[in-house]
């Protein structure tokens, strides 16, 4: 769906969030959502919290699951994607906290966390809709290039480009971490429905690898080329290299 503005990219991905959380609950059914962090779904998260103040959608009773987390940071570092997430998304929609998991960066066993942390996915019955933003790199998650497109929750070294990225959060980027504990590729795949929305010429050649190139683990983010139900929300910038 190639839209013209940022601002029309986070209408309609919020849309069809809420058409999706809609449609699972009547009558009664269960929604479990899957969120993203980056700036990318911001506008989308601000749609959503528009939408919950005007009484149209309701986040009581569903569960959240997080893609990935920085390995090392402390919880409550307000860039650790459990701070974030709480920031832009828990309470701004108005989620249970106790309904809402972000994978463990600190733990001592992170082999085991992440094995819990498919097991909490399963257990939750799957992600219903899971939300994404994309890499300049095409990476999604922390799936850098070169993650097996059947890879599942486990630990990934950050790319140099990534954390070139992401050092506008952290000052420099020495203060970047270097691991992360991500959904794997396949894990993202195992989602009923896929939403990843992308705006900028920043991503216009990630963009164009994931929807017309190869499908490979050299873009990861290709991998939604195999799954049914996946759409991608783009403004005209992103939508550049297509
Ligand atoms: C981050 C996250 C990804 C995100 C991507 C793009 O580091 N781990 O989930 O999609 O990189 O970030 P942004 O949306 O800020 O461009």
């Amino acid at each position: 769906l190639i839209v013209e503005t940022p601002d029309e990219v986070a209408r309609a991905s919020a849309a069809r969030i809420a058409q999706a959380i809609r449609r699972r609950r009547e009558p009664g059914g269960s929604v479990t959502i899957g969120v993203a962090t980056g700036s990318s779904p911001l506008g989308t998260y601000r749609e959503l919290a528009a939408l919950v103040r005007a009484g149209e959608l309701d986040f009581g009773g569903i569960d959240a699951f997080a893609l990935d987390e920085y390995v090392g940071l402390a919880a409550d570092h307000p860039e650790s994607y459990h701070e974030v997430i709480r920031r832009v998304v828990t309470e701004p929609l108005g989620l249970d906290p106790a309904r809402v998991r972000i994978p463990d960066g600190l733990a001592d066993d992170l082999d085991a966390g992440c094995a819990a942390y498919e097991a909490a996915i399963e257990a939750a019955g799957g992600i219903d809709i899971q939300l994404l933003g994309i890499g300049g790199n095409g990476h999604i998650g922390f799936n850098e290039p070169g993650s097996p497109l059947a890879s599942r929750t486990r630990v990934t070294v950050l790319a140099p480009a990534t954390r070139a990225d992401n050092a506008r959060f952290f000052g420099t980027v020495e203060q970047v971490p270097t691991r992360s504990v991500t959904q794997g590729v396949g894990t993202i795949l195992d989602a009923e429905e896929l939403l990843l929305v992308a705006q900028g010429a920043s991503k216009a050649r990630a963009v164009a690898q994931m929807i017309e190139g190869p499908v490979s683990s050299r873009c990861p983010a290709s991998a939604l080329q195999l799954h049914p139900r996946a759409v991608v929300v783009i403004d005209r910038a992103a939508a550049a290299e297509l």
